[in-house]
């Protein structure tokens, strides 16, 4: 079926209810098989001894004793030559540049660049025998000095991170216009420095592999974000045809962009399976993911924004220092400063610098919560400047056209209903003019817009009918828990009218599934969704060829309704079942192919944060009351989900802005608080009072065939800064270095008069 013949839903039964995950049961009863679960006849344990220095060069590994210790089976090291890999940092989000002078390292690198580099593995008949033998490797290290700062890094004689030094090239920024014409024209020009922290992933389910050679043929039990990406980083790593390598991860527990490439734990596992010819499970534990598995790097953004007393925006120019850690990947913090509102004179210059510590990875809108920490602060004290409302503000300046894409037009925006239809359900106007209280806690509200360009992608979906009128639906895409399984059984169950319990569903395995790319971008909806939509019009059409031949009827007349074919103008009608054809060859099979949507129209999802906080002048203690957020990510697929995912975005904003911090220490360069008791994830009982949804839906009928755009990244991506432009008009201060502690807001209140 030709997808330009076919427009989004005008009307919907299923599609936009909230609709429980369909494999809600099994993930909460235990059912579940998760990789972490996955136990093989025969198997072994692996583990991995991980450099303890920030930087340090391995002159000696002794692994005798290891090979001796009870239970053990086999140890691998650098003078394996089967560990001599070129291992580049896979990067699979979509359009990322990639550092020009980037450093492919070894499996067990002798140069460890970082705290948890890895430097030998163990495979032995328990976990504990494998944790007990790698505590008896000797290892003789020469450290080396360490640069922990990104700023500190770019400085002359700092330590060299990378041969080639600290500064990643190949990077471009943006130019457009004239900034020092715009902000000559400019009534009020402002200049900071923002500052974000790094950030842990913690997904529920630590990363972890497990690895069982079937001859040459290597099965990979992973936990993931798409097996599809995984199966190519190790087939390029272990030099085998894709064919031979079989990913699975039916099930997955998080991943955030943590887990959209293949670890180096993935290869020891197969090499330490290769070499022992049996089944390896390979897990970390929750402490090494903190160090080796990625982070959201911290960045130094300053900004200088000029604008008119009219609110007419006249110049951005933003200076960003980004944290890669010790290894090539994408930072970047520009996105929005070019795009997010109308300006004609923009100047974004990028610095990506390598320090000693693990490797950043994407983490839930790569850049974008960061860069709006700067540029919606910014905005926040522009209005405040020239005596403006902030949301009038944001209205003043609208984006007709994408500017940072040869102005072409979006094929929908509803970032004007966001700021326009949030506020009045926030009931903005009257909680900003509401008194502040005059007690030890006072209140205060704010505001904060974003944006983000979902993705699009190659995917194949297959859809079968069977003779009793059931579905098996079988897809490549990974569920992170954003219930991918269930906005695709909808569409099935929306197009042919099969009740979503007579449908299954086979995901997330190169052996069995078809191809398709990472769920992350936010756009598993709209790469899968548009060929799983296919591939059940496909399996109606020729349902409807069955009954014509059948009925004597030209297709024409015939309609397809809950799972009937009906004749129009006539009492006559055939259900399934009743197919002679279809109990003939008892299945009819659909195929939807998915592709990347060509390029004349930009596709943007946009969404307006408000909050409420409450402040407490005498101890800097902040508490989040309520937040309301406005998305416009085109058609809600899944009522339920999309809450669940705006509400889970307004948690990890807030851990940005007022709990989490990866902390290095500055004598030793190593993370003090790799573990859940120091590292302050936000919990049930730091989670707003009162948390509302709103979606705006533009009707975007361009954007693809479901006229859903991609929201699980635009949740998070303004959370952030509405709490900061909260607490600001609560007390007066702004802090601009996340997170905003207690110590923060009592220094800054102590000298109200040095900030805008
Ligand atoms: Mo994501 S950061 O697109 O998994």
């Amino acid at each position: 079926m030709a997808e330009e013949t076919v427009r989004p839903w005008d009307e919907t039964k299923i599609i936009g209810k909230p609709i429980p995950p369909v494999d809600g049961y099994e993930r909460v009863s235990g059912a579940a098989v998760y990789p972490l679960d996955v136990i093989l006849p025969n198997m072994l344990y692996g583990a991995i001894l991980r450099c303890p220095h920030a930087h340090a060069t391995v002159k000696k590994v002794d692994v005798g004793k290891a090979r001796e210790m009870p239970g053990v089976r086999a140890v691998l090291t650098d003078a394996d030559p089967e560990t001599r890999i070129e291992w580049y940092a896979p990067m699979r989000f979509p359009g990322a540049p990639v550092a020009a002078n980037s450093q492919a390292s070894r499996l067990f690198d002798p140069h460890c660049r970082y705290e948890g580099e890895e430097v030998a593995a163990v495979a032995a008949e328990s976990p504990q025998q494998a944790w007990d033998a790698v505590r008896t490797i000797h290892v003789e290290y020469e450290t080396q000095p360490f640069v922990i700062d990104v700023e500190e890094a770019l400085k002359p004689g700092a330590p060299a991170v990378q041969e080639g030094g600290n500064r990643a090239r190949g990077f471009p920024g943006t130019k457009r216009g004239d900034v020092a014409k715009g902000f000559a024209e400019a009534d009020v020009v402002l200049e900071e420095t923002y500052r974000t922290s790094c950030l842990i992933h913690v997904p529920m389910e630590v990363h972890g592999s497990v690895a069982q050679w079937d001859g040459d043929r290597l099965n990979v039990w992973d936990t993931n974000q798409g097996p599809f990406g995984i199966q190519s980083d190790i087939s390029r790593a272990l030099k085998m045809p894709l064919s031979k390598v079989r990913v699975i991860s039916n099930y997955m527990g998080g991943g955030f962009g943590s887990k959209q490439e293949a670890g180096k734990y993935t290869v020891i596992a197969a090499l330490l399976a290769q070499k022992t010819a049996r089944p390896v499970k390979l897990f970390l534990t929750r402490e090494e993911t903190f160090l080796c598995v990625g982070n959201r790097p911290a960045h130094v953004m300053k900004l200088k924004a000029g604008v008119k007393k009219d609110g007419t925006l006249t110049a951005f120019q933003l200076t960003a220092v980004n944290e890669l850690g010790a290894y090539p990947t994408f930072s970047g913090v520009g996105g929005q400063a070019g795009e997010l509102y109308q300006c004609p004179n923009v100047l974004i210059d990028e610095t990506q610098a390598y320090i000693n510590a693990g490797q950043s990875r994407a983490f839930r809108a790569p850049g974008y919560p960061e860069g709006n920490w700067a540029l919606e602060q910014m905005m926040d004290a522009l209005a405040e400047k020239i005596g403006m409302d902030p949301v009038e503000l944001r209205l003043k300046n609208i984006p007709t056209v994408c500017q940072s894409s040869q102005n072409r037009p979006y094929t929908s925006t509803g970032l004007r209903e966001c700021l326009t239809e949030g506020a009045r359900v926030f009931g903005w106007r009257e909680a900003r003019s509401r008194p502040k209280g005059d007690g030890a806690w006072v209140r205060g509200v704010g505001v904060a817009s974003g944006l983000w360009g979902p993705g699009s992608g190659p995917a194949t979906v297959i859809v079968k009918l069977n003779s009793d009128g059931s579905v098996n639906l079988n897809m490549g895409a990974a569920d992170l828990g954003t219930g991918t399984k269930t906005v695709a059984a909808s569409i099935v169950a929306e197009e042919l009218g099969v009740p979503l319990d007579r449908i299954r569903i086979e995901n997330a395995d190169t052996g069995t599934t078809q191809y398709s790319g990472v769920s992350g971008g936010s756009k598993t909806v709209s790469a899968d969704g548009p060929p799983t939509r296919l591939a059940a019009l496909e399996i109606k059409r020729f349902l409807l060829e069955m009954a014509a031949e059948q009925l004597k009827v030209p297709v024409a007349n015939l309609d397809f309704k809950d799972g009937t074919i009906v004749v129009r103008g006539s009492a006559q009608k055939l259900a399934i079942t009743e197919l002679t054809q279809l109990r003939m060859q008892q299945e009819i099979v659909g195929v939807g192919r998915g592709r990347f949507v060509p390029g004349n129209k930009v596709v943007r999802s946009f969404a307006t944060h408000f909050a409420e906080v409450e402040v407490n002048r005498h101890t800097g203690e902040m508490r989040v009351l309520r937040m309301l957020a406005a998305h416009d990510s085109g058609r809600v697929m899944n009522l339920l989900g999309y809450r669940n995912q705006v509400f889970g975005g307004f948690l990890q904003g807030l851990g940005l802005a007022m709990t989490e911090r990866r902390v290095l220490d500055s004598d030793s360069g190593k993370m003090v608080n790799a573990n859940f008791h120091d590292y302050k994830i936000p919990t049930a009982k730091d989670a707003p009072g009162e948390m509302t949804c709103l979606p705006i839906d533009p009707h975007d009928t361009e954007c693809n065939i479901l006229g859903a755009k991609g929201l699980g990244e635009p949740a998070t991506v303004p959370a952030a800064t509405a709490i900061a432009n909260a607490l600001h008009h609560a007390i007066g201060i702004r802090v601009t270095a996340a997170p905003i502690t207690a110590a923060q807001v009592l220094t800054l209140l102590a000298e109200p008069k040095t900030r805008g």
